[in-house]
């Protein structure tokens, strides 16, 4: 599929049972990231979030709090809105799905799909799990578990109606054979693949309004109202003018990314592109998966009551410090681990120590040398010169962080602008300002002020869309008369107009210095040391630890977890079948320098040979594999 000329990204829509947390806080900060950067870009963008209302979920919530789901709602869509202002969310839109615009469009699709035989009556007998509001079979039963032990199954006969999903099973595994970039990460595409092995049912539509009455009446019959799936779905159409404004509609469907969670693959990879299909519609670009953010290593929940409250955090350390953080610590597609300590780390390191470091040190150097005003603008760059090379680290950061938005890795992107705010820290230590003013050199020291203060510039405007509010702050005090960059003038070198006036007020990130109450405990008195599990330098040494560069990689197939790697090591290539497809895709490896056990026993895995071990570091559910920090060859031994 060629790229679209706009840019359309949804969030799921959050249910209004309960109060935000960081899972809804990270989507819809990655959508306004995403769409941040189109802006940058200067292309058309549409970004839609949402509330999901109806169902048994905020039914539920509402009984136990004593007002009616209506209330419920209103109540709680209020407590979203909230945070997405607070955060500096800026959708284009906000869709309730209680709103008459998409109940309507609802119940005309249901109409239109009822009439054209798409929906069908017929009897269920059959068990019913109340927590995830799904029909299952004995099979998907929790091993050993009878329906008697379980309380949120129940058994249950009743008249629905129901979608003729089934229908669809060939044409939707063959379309995500032969669209890659459907469903991403591609060890998610390979989870749907194996969901689609099983042969695939028909798909409840109803809930009779004897037991659940909070939902979409169905057109065709009074006594239902609409599953609350096939209602919540539809909102990425509705929103946009499906049977509404058909000029509006065709200007954002297909849609470009739907970012979702991963525990809500199925619906948005089976249920809806068979719905689209039915309604003879395009189906979308990408629905993008994401994973988990855990606290340290255990999932959150509010049992174990470790659920992140964003608000806390903003509180303490401001709206950009807490985006930044979600942005550049999760790798999209994989489960992340909040730590308190590991925010305050980030962010010293980051924002403290070289972004904020670098523009207190610019301001104070032109205060000092140049009456706190921007120097003559210097010649561009000489080719070879420390001048050149920073400016040509801040263009290749940002062709690598315009590059992560394609391969969705704006972590990585992140991380290549920040390398190149070291690089430019770094420039000003080998040029010495300080020493040239002393051997009264202005010239060298203005060029010197001027190119360090425009890298700056065109460096933080990269990252403007992660942290609008301090980056705007950033640009204002480096004189800029706009707060929001375009991406033509982060390639322009000399954009910083020469004898504006600096105005920086305090430091843009104060460093996060801990509380002594918070200090980390003093460290105990060392245990006695259990000699029985320790091994010898020799028993070390026959292990043999080499580095090798991954040449190629790609799916086992009929294995979703494991990769078939093919590497470089020294003079020779090898093949390594890895257990790491749920967290790196292919094209995360190719290139990279890992380090593998050289002399371990061939082995055949489903038939193929594997020839060594890539060495990981597991911590929950995060594997992190272990890699060499410098440029290495290939061979080179590992002690
Ligand atoms: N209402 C449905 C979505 C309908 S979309 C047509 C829903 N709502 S939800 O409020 O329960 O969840 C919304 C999203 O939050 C899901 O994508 C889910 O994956 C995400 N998260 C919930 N907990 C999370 C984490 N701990 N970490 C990251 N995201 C998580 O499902």
């Amino acid at each position: 599929m060629t790229e679209s000329s706009s840019f359309y990204v949804t969030t799921p829509i959050y249910y209004v049972n309960d109060k935000p947390h960081i899972g809804h806080a990270y989507t819809t900060i990655l959508a306004d990231v995403l769409t941040r950067y189109q802006r940058l870009l200067k292309r058309p963008s549409y970004f839609l979030t949402g509330t999901d209302e109806h169902g048994q979920k905020v039914q539920r919530a509402a009984e136990a709090n004593g007002i009616t789901s209506q209330e419920q709602a209103d109540r709680t869509v209020v407590r979203f809105q909230e945070l997405w202002k607070r955060l500096d969310i800026t959708h284009d839109d906000f869709i309730r799905t209680t709103e008459p615009r998409h109940k309507e469009v609802v119940q005309e699709i249901l109409q239109d799909l009822y009439d054209r035989g798409e929906i069908y009556k017929a009897e269920y007998d059959g068990l019913y799990d109340v927590t995830s509001e799904t029909f299952i079979t004995e099979k998907d039963l929790p091993e050993g578990k009878t329906v008697d032990e379980l309380p949120n199954i129940m058994r249950i006969k009743e008249t629905n109606y129901f979608f003729r999903m089934s229908h669809y099973q060939d044409w939707l595994i063959q379309y995500i054979e032969d669209n890659p970039e459907f469903i991403q990460p591609d060890f998610r595409r390979n989870e749907t693949l194996g969901f689609l092995r099983k042969p695939l049912q028909d798909l409840c539509i109803s809930r009779p309004k004897s037991r659940l009455n909070w939902g979409i009446d169905l057109p065709f019959d009074p006594d239902y109202v609409c599953y609350v799936w096939f209602d919540a779905l539809v909102n990425y159409i509705s929103a946009i003018g499906y049977r509404r404004d058909e000029a509006r509609f065709q200007q954002w469907w297909p849609v470009n990314y739907h970012l979702i969670g991963k525990d809500i693959l199925t619906t948005h990879t089976v249920y809806w592109p068979t719905m689209l299909q039915a309604m003879g519609l395009p189906q979308p670009r990408t629905i993008f998966a994401h994973g988990w953010w855990l606290f340290g290593d255990t999932k959150m929940s509010k049992s174990l009551g470790n659920v992140v409250n964003p608000m806390d955090l903003i509180d303490q350390h401001g709206v950009d410090a807490f985006r930044y953080y979600v942005m550049a610590e999760m790798t999209p597609g994989q489960d992340a681990s909040f730590s308190h300590d590991g925010f305050v780390r980030r962010y010293n390191a980051d924002l403290a120590n070289d972004l904020g470091n670098l523009l207190s040190r610019v301001a104070s150097m032109l205060g000092r040398y140049h009456e706190g005003r921007i120097p003559p603008r210097p010649e561009a760059p000489q080719a070879g010169s420390p001048e050149a090379e920073v400016w040509a680290t801040v263009q290749t950061a940002a062709n690598e962080m315009i590059g992560s938005l394609k391969t969705m890795r704006i972590d990585f992107g992140i991380a290549r602008v920040i390398d190149a705010i070291k690089h430019i820290n770094r420039y000003l230590e080998i040029k010495q300002p300080w020493t040239l003013a002393k051997q009264q050199k202005t010239e060298a020291l203005h060029q010197t002020l001027y190119v360090a203060a425009e890298c700056l510039r065109a460096a933080s405007a990269l990252l403007y869309p992660v942290m609008p509010e301090r980056i705007g702050a950033l640009r204002q005090a480096l004189g800029m008369a706009d707060r929001e960059p375009v991406i033509d003038r982060v390639r322009e070198f000399g954009v910083l107009e020469p004898g504006t006036a600096l105005a920086l007020e305090g430091a843009l990130f104060p460093r996060i210095d801990r509380n002594p109450s918070e200090a980390p405990p003093a460290p105990a008195a060392p245990e006695p040391v259990d000699e029985s599990n320790l091994i010898s330098i020799e028993d070390f040494k026959k292990v043999e630890l080499k580095t090798a560069k991954i040449l190629s990689a790609e799916a086992m197939p009929g294995a979703d977890k494991l990769l078939l790697l093919q590497v470089a090591c020294g003079g020779e290539t090898r093949q390594i079948i890895a257990g790491i497809a749920k967290h790196y895709t292919p094209a995360d490896l190719v290139g990279k320098t890992v380090v593998v056990v050289a002399n371990l026993k061939p082995v055949k895995l489903r038939g193929q040979l594997s020839q060594g071990m890539v060495l990981a570091a597991s911590s929950g559910e995060v594997l992190s594999l272990i890699s060499v920090d410098r440029e290495t060859e290939s061979g080179a031994i590992v002690r």
